[in-house]
């Protein structure tokens, strides 16, 4: 019966303990009579070390000359070894080879390989110490935040990634059609015939989950979507992919204030459990990817978040425009520069900005009194920039209506979500984070491609 490595770990066995395990060597080093094998089988980021005696061993010279990453079963015995790095090893009676793996054809060397050259093999990559930790981090963070919005009353909501309408009104869009691209149907105004089209409209790849997460909060007060979101914006920077996951809580009877606080409370949260569930892969992050990284962490996981309205930090930007690629007024987007200064340089920590000028924000939220702004709200991490966008949103139904007008919005395909607004419609807000924006937090990696199993973006898979 085979035992997983990670169970060792968890329960180291009595001294002398047999035990049979698999797994791929990781690391193979030999002399005449002794050799020893990195054994990992996946279960955790350590690896078992493996002690072969030649004299035991009838095909120890083969055992310790197979390529790295070949697959071996051992049985043997366990040696606690208080005085060594590792707790204890596993001295083998019987090494048997499952699956060869040829040196001469094997991709992955054993030196340092840039994390360019391992982006051309996605299918190997995530045997690499970086990219195990990395995607083992994906994982239990995503289980954190299930876990964070299920302790807290949230229910999970699946919203579609077929849709007919555009969230983010930005027109970046992926059309889904079963037409034939070289000979499409036309009326005989030119236009495009949808009607020979699978759904009979236009139809696109979700942007976001937001309007139907709305629709599930009027049902169930709080929810949350985690899910895919596809956007063809040709962003060529290191936190912009065409495929990428978000997650978008949405909350009944909240404003912008309750937005912020579930926000930090929840970055806190996955930061937190992240650190206590992946203290190797964290460890490792600290010492190779991003030095002081845990430290950090640490005290974002304890600190207050920064808040500032949009209108304060243009003025703080603005004294500071010389050292901004693009200056900034009141009106501006902020970019990424930007975002970075305030919170690294301005708050070095987490920061909320809230009050956007309304023309630089989506349709839905909702309009401050001031006629000018809209009670929005981007969380900006160092490092990162734009973690979180967020926002109240309008739930008065003339208002909405007006101002889908002015942004010339077909209301046609919205009439279900204006209807929200009609029948029982209550002060919302909600928000979305970018998760592997997030797993970049928390990892220290640089590249959004590097965090992705398998990468969409605009310059090639
Ligand atoms: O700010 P965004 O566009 O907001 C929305 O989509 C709202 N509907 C969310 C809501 O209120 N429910 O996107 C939210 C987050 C960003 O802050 C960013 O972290 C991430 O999604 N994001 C991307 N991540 C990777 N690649 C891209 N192309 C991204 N675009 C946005
Ligand atoms: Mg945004």
């Amino acid at each position: 019966e085979r035992t997983e490595i990670v169970s060792l770990y968890k329960n180291t066995p009595a001294d002398g303990t047999v035990v049979t395990v698999c797994g791929w060597a990781k690391n193979i080093r030999d002399s005449k009579n002794i050799g020893f094998i990195a054994l990992s089988d996946g279960g955790c980021f350590k690896t078992l070390q493996v002690v072969l005696e030649a004299g035991k061993l009838a095909n120890y010279d083969e055992v310790v000359h197979t390529g790295l990453y070949s697959s071996l079963r051992v049985v043997g015995r366990i040696v606690l070894t208080p005085q060594a790095k590792q707790p204890f090893e596993l001295n083998a009676d019987s090494v048997e080879i499952l699956g060869d793996c040829p040196a001469d054809e094997y991709p992955l060397q054993k030196k340092k390989m840039s994390m360019e050259y391992l982006r051309t093999m996605p299918t190997l990559r995530p045997r690499t110490n970086t990219f195990n930790a990395a995607f083992r981090v994906r994982s239990v963070a995503a289980y954190a935040i299930h876990k964070f919005f299920q302790e807290n009353g949230f229910v999970y909501a699946h919203s579609p990634l077929l849709t007919a309408s555009d969230c983010e009104g930005a027109g970046e869009m992926f059309r889904v059609t079963t037409l034939d691209l070289d000979n499409v149907p036309k009326n005989e105004d030119g236009t495009v015939d949808y009607t020979k089209d699978f759904f009979e409209k236009p139809v696109n790849l979700t942007v976001s989950g937001q309007l139907e997460a709305e629709a599930m909060a009027m049902a169930f007060g709080k929810v949350y979507t985690f899910g895919p979101t596809f956007r063809a914006e040709k962003s060529f920077t290191t936190r912009h992919a065409a495929e990428f996951w978000m997650i978008e809580p949405e909350m009944a009877f909240c404003d912008l204030n309750g937005y912020m606080d579930t926000a930090e409370a929840m970055t806190k949260y996955v930061i937190r459990y992240v650190l206590d569930n992946c203290p190797d892969e964290m460890a490792f992050f600290n010492q190779f990817i991003d030095k002081g990284l845990i430290e950090r962490l640490e005290l974002v996981a304890n600190s207050e978040f920064g808040r500032i309205s949009y209108t304060d930090a243009i003025e703080i930007l603005k004294k500071n425009n010389k050292k901004f690629q693009f200056p900034v007024e009141w009106g501006v987007d902020i970019q990424t520069e930007h975002e970075r200064y305030l919170t690294e340089v301005v708050f070095k920590k987490p920061v909320f900005v809230t009050d956007y000028p309304k023309e630089i924000k989506s349709f839905y939220m909702k309009q401050n009194a001031d006629g000018k702004t809209v009670a929005a709200a981007d969380m900006l991490v160092p490092g990162i920039g734009e973690l979180i966008g967020g926002s109240q949103r309008e739930e008065d139904y003339d208002k909405l209506v007006t101002r889908m007008d002015e942004l010339g919005l077909d209301k046609s395909s919205y009439d279900w979500y204006l209807n929200l607004r009609k029948f029982g419609g209550v002060e919302h807000a909600g928000y979305g984070l970018g998760f592997e924006r997030m797993i970049m937090y928390l990892t220290g990696i640089q590249n959004i491609r590097d965090v992705l199993p398998f990468p969409r973006t605009a310059y090639g898979f």
